[in-house]
């Protein structure tokens, strides 16, 4: 009899849990070091390619799931957002020196790492004050696809930081003004 009137009460309490949240099923909290590589991502949208950083010896690629491509320069990005940056190593000559393609850009070697920032309510709580990134979390994994157990995520806080009014991600105005320049 204790037992029934228990697992009354406690089906009372998770309706009235879930009705308070609506239809959509929480998003448990997430913290940095534990998003998960989307098996897809390749075949998401690019939010900018071959960017060039010869000071980094880096090409890099980066895309963005459908939540992120409903992004405005007005707006930002919305809940639900991610971002996946593949950074390349890139060839050198026999010098050293940075080897450039017939186009004149940095030839692609090989994949070094893949970055990973996602948004959604909650996430990335536990942080202190001065690196905090909006609902943003960081995640870093290797070339080969397996987890980087060694990242510092603080490091990528305090780069990410200061760029509040651009939603915390550093090529915002890059990606927008192409985004109009080719007509969306
Ligand atoms: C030294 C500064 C710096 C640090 C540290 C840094 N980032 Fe970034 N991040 C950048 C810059 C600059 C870009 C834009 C692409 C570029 O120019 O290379 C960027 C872009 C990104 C992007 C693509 C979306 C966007 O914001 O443009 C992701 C994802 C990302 N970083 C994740 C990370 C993660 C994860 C870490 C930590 C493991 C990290 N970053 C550490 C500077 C930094």
């Amino acid at each position: 009899m204790k037992i029934t009137m228990l697992s009354v009460i406690a089906t009372g309490l998770v309706i009235a849990g879930c009705s308070q949240m609506g239809a959509v099923p929480p998003v448990s909290a997430l913290n940095d070091g534990q998003l998960s590589l989307p098996a897809d991502y390749k075949g998401w949208a690019k939010f900018l390619t071959a960017v060039q950083r010869e000071d980094a010896r880096q090409v890099r690629d980066i895309y963005m799931n459908a939540d992120a491509g409903k992004g405005s320069a007005e707006r930002g990005f919305p809940e639900g957002s991610t971002f996946v940056m593949e950074n390349w190593a890139v060839k050198l000559d026999a010098d050293g020196k940075l080897l450039k393609g017939a186009d004149g850009k940095l030839v692609k070697d090989k994949l070094a790492a893949v970055f990973l920032m996602g948004k959604n309510p909650g996430w990335g709580t536990n942080v202190p004050e001065a690196q905090k990134t909006g609902d943003w979390i960081y995640t870093a994994f290797k070339g080969n696809g397996e987890l980087n157990g060694e990242a510092k995520y603080e490091t990528c806080r305090g780069c990410h930081a200061p760029f509040k009014d651009k939603d915390f991600v550093f090529r915002y105005d890059e990606h927008f003004a192409s985004v109009k320049s080719a007509g969306y």
